[in-house]
């Protein structure tokens, strides 16, 4: 077949009766890059999957979320707006979720149950341990209250690490702590600092972590409230939010010398459990998927 014939006759990409179904359920996803992360790993392993975005308007989430299970999804990712609904919708809760108290994770499982999980606090946990960082004892300091927050604050306490939290808003500080105190295996590991008042903490941790969305690009103006000249030399600083990827906190911390983590990791290794459960493959995650999506990334920073 010539060049010409080629494109005439484009070979269509198979998509059949046997191709395993997922996708991304938020409003709006156009901008996730969930598809372009897992249809680079269904290409890599050679697998016969597809990956797609799922625009589905709030107040519609059930009924989407069931369609797709009749119609044979394997399961799918959820996202903002959704992720409090998918923790009502599901039948069966993994710990994980439990005490994010929201979903990001849905399977479909073969006895036709939903199950809910939520990724983001052990994605965030794998990515610090991927820059050969141990994460277990000494104490975090965790900027926001969200439900990123909550998630990382809880895969923090299971692996042994004191978490003081920090919120511009005291009172959502005040209730995830309590969340988080509720679980017995947390227990009094979890306290409050005021937002305005974190000289004397910076110096007591091992780890900063900003999950509020303050440095992203397009969001809130201001800077954190928090003098990494306080810091012992031995502070790590992560910051979870991705676009950019060199926030203004973690220059600062590098210029001091100080080993800091990016967020762009936490949103791969996130991603994995669910790749894992739908298509039956654990995605080793390596250099090449982070160059694609650093490369997506740096798209929309211009
Ligand atoms: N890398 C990843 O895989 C990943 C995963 C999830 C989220 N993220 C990123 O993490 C960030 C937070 O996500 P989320 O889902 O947790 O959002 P969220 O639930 O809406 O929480 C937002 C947090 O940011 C704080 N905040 C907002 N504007 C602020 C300001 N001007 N000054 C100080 N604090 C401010 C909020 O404080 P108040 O309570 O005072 O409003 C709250 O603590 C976003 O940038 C998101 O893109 C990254």
């Amino acid at each position: 077949m010539t060049r010409a014939d080629m494109q005439a006759h484009p070979t269509p990409r198979r998509i059949g009766g046997r191709t395993a179904l997922a996708g991304v359920i938020g409003w709006p996803v156009a901008h996730s890059r969930s598809p372009l992360m897992h249809n680079f790993w269904l290409a890599q392993y050679g697998i016969d999957g597809a990956y797609v975005p799922l625009p589905v308007r709030p107040g519609a989430f059930d009924v989407a979320v069931r369609g797709l299970q009749a119609a044979g999804f394997r399961g799918t990712n959820v996202t903002i707006p959704h992720k409090e609904a998918a923790f009502r919708i599901v039948d069966r809760l993994d710990r994980s979720a439990r005490r994010s108290g929201s979903v990001n994770t849905l399977v479909f499982a073969p006895d036709g149950a939903i199950e809910g999980y939520s990724t983001d606090g052990d994605g965030f946990v794998a990515n610090v341990e991927a820059h050969g960082i141990a994460v277990t004892g000494g104490r975090a300091l965790l900027l926001g209250a969200g439900g990123a927050a909550r998630a990382i604050a809880a895969s923090l306490l299971d692996r042994g690490v004191a978490v003081t939290i920090a919120n511009r808003t005291a009172a959502r500080a005040h209730e995830l702590a309590d969340a988080m105190r509720a679980d017995a295996e947390a227990g009094a590991m979890v306290d409050v600092a005021p937002w305005d008042g974190l000289g004397t903490v910076l110096p007591g941790c091992g780890m900063l972590v900003n999950t509020t969305s303050v440095g992203m690009h397009g969001g809130p103006p201001g800077d954190l409230p928090v003098d990494l000249a306080l810091a012992t030399p031995a502070l790590v600083v992560c910051d979870i939010v991705y676009v950019p990827r060199q926030t203004a906190l973690l220059r600062t911390a590098a210029a001091r010398g100080l080993r800091c983590v990016d967020g762009l990791g936490m949103l791969i290794h996130q991603a994995r459990l669910g790749f894992r459960k739908w298509f039956g493959t654990d995605p080793v995650i390596g250099p090449e998927v982070e160059a694609l999506l650093d490369a997506d990334l740096r798209g929309e920073e211009s």
